[in-house]
């Protein structure tokens, strides 16, 4: 099957339609820049925006970063209030012209690693963490997804641990490597007392510089970068639309 993946992320809308069964991208990936926070007429043009460039009018998946219920989308920690509480389906929806399925944007790059990348093959209990402007997680089991956990909003020092252990952070705060692979040490620390995972995939942009960061990583788990990259969100959001039509 082939469909449109976006997956929107807290600086950029990025998408091209994607082969379900291989998991290959049919196209370069088209990536609109969106301001932070991002209004939602603006998010919505960056959508369409997307959809036309691919000429598309089939199916859209997209991963959007935050909690969804049903089509409805939840609190929203990296992309602006305003975004909050709508039928998301509905609104990309219209902006699309295609029939759109939504779904957590972790979630969503997590089913791409485990049926394409790390996790491929894996029974037991894997974590995928995605490391970007915030901090998503999926948690499998026996390749099963229990969605919408939300580990980086995990409190620390009265705030979301994302904001104390992202990628974004790095950046920000100017952090080496090794000052920012201690805070994420931290976190998973935090994170294997509630879950114990065997093996934890760490994705989101910094995945491609792993040489940089990997080296001090500490974890009881088997600890992994991503190996889709980029394209995880994108393909995942694609598989997970296959996922629910079924
Ligand atoms: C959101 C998650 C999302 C993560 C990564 C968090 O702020 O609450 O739903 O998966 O960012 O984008």
């Amino acid at each position: 099957m082939i469909v449109l993946g976006i997956d929107v992320g807290g600086s950029a809308f990025k998408g091209a339609p994607v082969n379900t069964k291989t998991g290959r991208l049919l196209g370069e990936r088209h990536r609109v820049e969106i301001d932070s926070p991002c209004p939602t007429a603006q998010g919505l043009a960056a959508a369409r925006a997307i959809a036309r460039h691919f000429d598309w009018r089939g199916p859209v998946g997209v991963g959007f970063p935050s909690v969804i219920l049903g089509n409805q989308i939840g609190v929203v920690g990296n992309l602006g209030r305003n975004w909050e509480h709508q039928n998301g389906a509905a609104l990309f929806g219209r902006a699309t012209g295609g029939k759109v399925k939504l779904f957590n944007d972790a979630d969503a790059a997590g089913l791409a690693e485990m049926k394409f990348g790390a996790g491929k093959g894996q029974q037991g209990s894997v974590l995928m963490l995605t490391l970007g402007t915030g901090i998503g997680s999926a948690l499998f089991y026996r390749g099963r997804l229990m969605p919408n956990l939300e580990f980086g909003h995990i409190p620390w020092h009265g705030h979301p641990i994302e904001r104390f252990a992202s990628a974004a952070v790095r950046k920000r705060r100017d952090l080496s490597w090794f000052e920012w692979t201690k805070r994420v040490n931290l976190f998973l620390a935090v994170v294997e007392r509630l879950c114990s995972p065997e093996l934890i995939i760490l994705g989101g942009g910094v995945s491609k510089k792993s040489e940089k960061w990997l080296k001090y990583i500490k974890a009881r788990a088997k600890v992994v970068p991503a190996r889709m990259g980029n394209d995880a969100g994108i393909v995942g959001a694609a598989l997970a639309w296959e996922e629910a039509g079924r």
